[in-house]
């Protein structure tokens, strides 16, 4: 009989650390789903019988609803586990009032997140078992002088609040949430490394002396997802290289 891996679905899959989520659980196995906007052009992971693309917007119900049915179309069932890597990062000064911005960072990046969890949270519920991981920052948490990332910060905190909330709701019907807090990692996301005197005085204090890659936030993101996880639930794990201790 075939042996069944679990399924993953990763929003934001065709980038960064959803990228290399799915990559990472494609080559342990796990049958993969890929959500994003579009799909990586020529990217070898699709070609895999063990992962499917799904375009998704994260913002919108229907399209998360119509990612779903193509899950349980493709393998049967819904999500084991899910890694939330959707979101984007845009910068203004407060003082500048760009409220444009800050709704859009807030609708992709917190209701996006509600939506997902809603979605496919639901579809775990269900079934009374699953994991999921939401993508936080160390931003949530520690002010950064080079760029003015309120908007940012604001919608990466209510991913903290909302995970340690969903953790308390949903653990005892079966459905672990955790939060992963990355601290500067090499994706296109990064502007940082534009900035040459800010990229230079991060890297001088940072206790790594270096950015993380999207694989060493990925590899945690996956170990969250899976059963060597059982017993954690709500928590947030910075993976920064220990920036939040300087
Ligand atoms: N790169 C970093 O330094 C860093 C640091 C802390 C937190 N994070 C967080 O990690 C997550 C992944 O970041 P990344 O660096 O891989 O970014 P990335 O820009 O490389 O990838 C983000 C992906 O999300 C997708 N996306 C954006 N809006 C979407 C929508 N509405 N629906 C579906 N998909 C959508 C994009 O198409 C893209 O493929 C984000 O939530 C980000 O905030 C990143």
């Amino acid at each position: 009989m075939a042996e069944h891996f679990p399924v993953l679905a990763v929003t934001g899959a065709a980038s960064g650390i959803g990228a290399a989520t799915a990559r990472l659980a494609a080559t342990a196995n796990y049958r993969v789903a890929m959500l994003d906007l579009t799909a990586p052009a020529n990217d070898a992971l699709l070609r895999r019988n063990n992962t499917v693309f799904a375009e998704c917007d994260v913002t919108s119900r229907e399209s998360l609803r119509s990612a779903l049915a193509l899950i349980e179309e493709t393998w049967g069932q819904g999500p084991d586990a899910v890694v939330h890597c959707a979101g984007i990062y845009q910068t203004s000064a407060t003082e500048e009032l760009d409220l444009e911005l800050f709704a859009r960072v807030q609708h992709i990046n917190t209701t996006g997140t509600f939506l997902t969890a809603g979605v496919l949270g639901r579809s775990m519920l269900e079934r009374g078992a699953g994991s999921l991981v939401l993508l936080s920052s160390i931003a949530f948490a520690l002010g950064d002088e080079a760029e003015p990332g309120a908007a940012y910060a604001a919608s990466k905190g209510a991913v903290v609040s909302m995970g340690r909330q969903l953790a308390a709701e949903w653990g005892p019907r079966g459905v672990r949430t955790n939060v992963v807090a990355p601290g500067v990692i090499d994706t296109p996301m990064t502007t940082i490394v534009d900035n040459a005197q800010a990229y230079g005085d991060l890297l001088a204090t940072h206790p790594m002396r270096r950015l993380g890659t999207a694989e060493e936030v990925a590899r945690v993101c996956l170990f969250l997802a899976g059963p060597g996880a059982s017993f954690v639930n709500g928590a947030v794990i910075p993976v920064d290289g220990g920036q939040c201790i300087v």
